[in-house]
């Protein structure tokens, strides 16, 4: 996927179903790395970031077989040693769970590097200083980082600086099969940590705590393989359900976790955006318009920074007087996107750490992804505008959205993927 022409400003209705979580499967499938055995995966994203990292698991040895029904067989007993390829590792964020599950299984990681959106800085020293108190040495040399260690790891306690959600599924898995107990305070709590967690423990780890910010693990000798369904992306959902207000709607998400999506309906509500949930869906309808809203992003179960441009795009396409406003606590910059918002006509000004909007009616435009979640937002956009709009460098969006021109289609886009 390189490009996507929008021909927007169509009402959207209809049902879409949410796939496997993004940020779940990229920890569980490194973690996997851990059992030494074999694991089946259901539910798992066809998204880019995930194929790469089956790509990193197959030239570290594993044995990857896409099964009938969907589900992926990977078969970790075959992981060797090694450096993985620095190209695979340089194009997503989620290569560095390769550090914490290559040194509990070899005592030694090579990460050659490590990629994802462009945030701002991206440092993980949480996770090095996590790594150093289970007794590891790091050693850093440009952008690549070595972990070494005797085995076992031993357990420790270790407090993040932030609730960062990479060091705390990095450490769960270091410490998975370390030697005692490991403490790790100030640990985030996000849904994806959780289904980390859940896997681990059903591989014969124990976890306590998850879901809080002081998670306990207690080393066990080995794991095993498990069969492992992905849970939600609750981000893919969010998404939708801001395009299916931006849209008018309804637009219905399915098999989704609702309460994971609890900080975005509830704002969505406050917008007079209308809301319905059941056991596994919630939809979106906006039928006599919305007003903006005033959203500070955080640590979950705060407003996720990963709809931050998605809920711009919708403030910048409301048809309602009012200003809104998004202040990013999470990352140092994340408004790549507001720049091609403007292309649009959109008036989004951004100060410090906060971009504040004024609804306009827009025009359509050719516009380029920054990211992956800011390629979304610059979709919502264009499919609420009326007109022929372009969006390059699409590759991006298609990093964490499975089968989009398909989804997209069924709730009447008019869309094309190039
Ligand atoms: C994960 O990134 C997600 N990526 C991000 O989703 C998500 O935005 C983020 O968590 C927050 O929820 C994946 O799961 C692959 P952090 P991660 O460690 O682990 C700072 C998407 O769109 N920090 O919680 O990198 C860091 O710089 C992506 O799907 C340190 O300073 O996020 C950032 O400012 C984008 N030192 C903040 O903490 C560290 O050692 C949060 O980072 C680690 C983090």
């Amino acid at each position: 996927m390189h490009k996507i022409v929008v021909r927007g400003g169509r009402r959207l209705v209809g049902e879409v179903r949410v796939g496997g979580s993004k940020n779940a499967a990229l920890p569980i499938l490194f973690g996997g790395i851990v059992t030494g055995d074999v694991c089946v995966f259901t539910e798992l994203p066809r998204v880019s970031d995930v194929l790469r990292a089956l790509e990193i698991l197959r030239c570290l040895g594993a044995r990857i077989c896409f099964l009938s029904g969907g589900a992926v067989r990977v078969d970790y007993s075959t992981v060797r040693s090694a450096c993985p390829p620095a190209y695979l590792c340089s194009g997503i964020r989620g290569s560095t769970y390769l550090l914490g599950a290559m040194l509990t299984r070899f005592g030694r990681a090579v990460l050659p590097g490590a990629g994802g959106c462009d945030l701002g800085e991206r440092p993980i020293d949480q996770h090095l200083l996590g790594f150093a108190g289970l007794g590891a040495t790091a050693r850093t040399v440009g952008e690549s980082v070595t972990v070494e260690a005797s085995l076992p790891l031993v357990g420790c306690e270790i407090a993040l600086a932030m609730p960062s959600v990479g060091a705390t599924a990095n450490l769960m898995i270091a410490a998975a099969a370390a030697h005692g107990k490991t403490v790790i305070r100030n640990a985030a709590a996000e849904p994806h940590v959780a289904a980390l967690a859940d896997f681990l423990c059903a591989a014969g780890a124990q976890i306590e705590g998850v879901g809080t910010s002081c998670i306990t693990v207690t080393g066990v000798p080995a794991l095993h393989g498990v069969h492992h369904r992905i849970i939600p992306d609750m981000i893919e959902a969010g998404t939708y359900l801001c395009l299916g207000a931006a849209c008018g709607g309804p637009v219905r998400v399915c098999a989704v976790c609702p309460e994971h999506l609890a900080a975005l309906c509830d704002l969505l509500l406050q917008m007079g955006v209308r809301i319905e949930q059941g056991k596994d869906y919630v939809t979106a309808s906006a039928p006599d318009g919305y007003c903006c809203a005033n959203a500070t992003t955080g640590p979950y179960p705060a407003f996720p920074t990963d709809l931050h441009p998605q809920l711009t795009a919708l403030f910048a396409v409301a048809d309602r007087n009012g200003e809104g406003s998004v202040t990013e606590t999470v990352f140092s910059s994340r408004f790549r996107y507001a720049e091609e918002l403007r292309r649009m006509g959109a008036d989004v000004s951004v100060k410090g750490n906060t971009v504040k909007v004024t609804p306009k009616k827009l025009r359509a435009a050719t516009l380029r992804a920054p990211d992956l979640r800011g390629g979304a937002a610059l979709l919502i956009a264009a499919l609420a505008t009326n007109g022929k709009s372009e969006i390059t460098n699409a590759a991006q969006i298609a990093r964490g959205y499975e089968h989009l021109e398909q989804k997209l289609r069924g709730i009447g886009a008019d869309v094309c993927i190039y």
